[in-house]
């Protein structure tokens, strides 16, 4: 069977191969998504060379402009340079390519069929010449073309075999099978389970990046429930698979908080692309198990969860190497928060609990109700309306008061720069008072956002602690 390549890319390296007289194919990731039809998202095309990789790089960037810039990364054998919005890598056919105990290359010069057989999966061996004479001649010796078609994902050797040579392939694998919608094949999945201990060999960053594209699937559960099934979940993430479980006493249950979590994140997925937002669904109840409280009269209660919740991540984050910045503050307010808006649902929604929500949300405001609405997970219909309804009129309530008081980012009227001139004072305890004074009267509704009202009230409070204006008050100010 012949593929044709079309890319002007391919012409310019076959020639290269073609003079250097050494056999180069296409493999891996650019030909299963050129199989699949499917964009390849960043467009890496990996080529292997029998022979050096790292030659034929030097030789075919010199070919295509000699200006090209090629990274050696000799540790691994490869080498590799961009070329228009093509990342091209270049290694050379290998044997035996990893040290049991860690994942550390060793090198040794094998054939093609060597080099297919020590990937992956046998969709990710599949390979086409480049070479001029059989230019486009497809070698799958694993037959990954059935697989591909069946939609499964096998290893080409025994899986025990490929997930010791490097673990990080038992998150591929769940990782390919979410993103792909395939399913893994049965004794593949069985050696996932048996060796899930060994991913703790492999990098937290590693490991992230794989966890980080479940998480990005449009069904990112099916990838958790693979993890969890293969006992994976348990390692890497023990804090969500405490959620497990359902418990009963006294004829009541409470629901399964893994399932929901995960259902959550379905739900967001459907929604938002935003990866913090998804982290934010599948941790908004990760203290759950930790607060969790049985009373006769009140039955199950989590009391607390979202506030332990926001405390917990930091710490989550540190460990599963996520970035400890603005995007976990802002995972920590949304988990902070995910009740509010729930409870203002449930309640009489007053003016001024609508603008202390808008005050703290600032502008994730949007978000928050998008997670809120995400976590209505009943299968009672007739609750579900009856909370989106509820949630409708939230969402009103927030933009009548938005427009009004404009709280979403809420600058004080009346700054500490002013409070110091007006009473000739050192930045201090006073400033911070008058301040808060302020900003409480406006979420209460007792003053309006107002730079003259928030002047008054400046006055009096100042009074009130014994500080007088040092000048005389230009009423026309501001
Ligand atoms: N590979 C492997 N084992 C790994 C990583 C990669 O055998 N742990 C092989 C596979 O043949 C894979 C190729 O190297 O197809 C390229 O790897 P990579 O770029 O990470 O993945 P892709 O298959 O290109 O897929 P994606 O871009 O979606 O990650």
């Amino acid at each position: 069977m012949y593929i044709c390549l079309n890319d002007k890319i391919f012409r310019l390296l076959s020639e290269v191969v073609t003079t250097e007289n050494v056999r180069a194919y296409v493999i891996g990731g650019w030909v299963r998504d050129c199989l699949l039809k499917r964009e390849h998202n960043d467009k890496d095309i990996d080529i292997v060379v029998v022979g050096s990789g790292m030659e034929i790089a030097r030789k075919a960037a010199k070919k295509i402009d000699p200006r090209i810039k090629v990274t050696i990364y000799r540790n691994f054998g490869t080498a590799m340079f961009r070329y228009g919005e093509y990342d091209l890598e270049f290694v050379g056919a290998r044997k035996e390519s990893y040290d049991r105990g860690s994942r550390k290359p060793v090198v040794e010069n094998g054939t093609l069929r060597d080099d297919q057989e020590r990937r992956d999966f046998t969709i990710n061996t599949m390979a086409i010449s480049i070479n001029e004479d059989t230019f486009g001649e497809f070698l799958d010796p694993f037959d990954g073309l059935s697989d591909l078609k069946n939609k499964i994902i096998r290893t080409p050797l025994d899986p025990d075999r490929t997930f010791s040579d490097d673990p990080l392939r038992m998150m591929r694998a769940i990782r390919f099978a979410s993103q792909l919608g395939f399913k893994i094949e049965e004794k593949t999945f069985s050696s996932i389970a048996a060796n899930a201990g060994r991913i703790r060999i492999v990098s937290g960053e590693r490991i992230i990046t794989e966890l980080n594209k479940i998480m990005m699937c449009n069904h990112p559960s099916t990838g958790f429930m693979m993890l969890e099934r293969t006992g994976l979940l348990r390692i890497i993430f023990p804090e969500l698979d405490n959620l497990k479980g359902v418990e009963k006493k006294e004829g009541k249950a409470h629901k399964d908080n893994f399932h929901h979590s995960i259902k959550v994140l379905d739900n967001i997925a459907k929604h938002s692309d935003n990866l913090w937002l998804r982290w934010a669904a599948l941790l908004h109840d990760i203290a759950k198990p930790a607060t969790k409280k049985f009373t006769a009269e009140t039955g199950w209660s989590f009391h607390g969860h979202e506030f332990l919740g926001s405390k917990m991540i930091p710490g989550i984050f540190r460990r599963l190497k996520l970035p400890l910045n603005d995007r976990m503050k802002y995972v920590q307010k949304l988990v902070d928060l995910h009740l509010r808006p729930i409870v203002l649902s449930q309640e009489e929604v007053t003016d001024s609990a609508v603008r202390r929500l808008l005050f703290e949300a600032g502008d994730d405001i949007d978000d928050l109700m998008a997670l809120c609405e995400a976590d209505i997970t009943s299968k009672n219909e007739e609750k579900k309306t009856r909370h989106l309804e509820n949630f409708r009129y939230v969402r009103k309530k927030l933009k009548e008061i938005e427009e009004k008081d404009a709280i979403r980012n809420f600058q004080p009227p009346v700054d500490g720069t002013e409070i110091i001139e007006t009473f000739g004072i050192k930045p201090g305890r006073e400033v911070g008072i008058i301040k808060n004074t302020i900003r409480e009267a406006i979420l209460d509704g007792i003053i309006p956002n107002e730079h003259e009202a928030a002047r008054r009230l400046m006055l009096d409070k100042g009074k009130e602690l014994g500080l007088k204006p040092v000048k005389k008050l230009p009423s026309d100010k501001h």
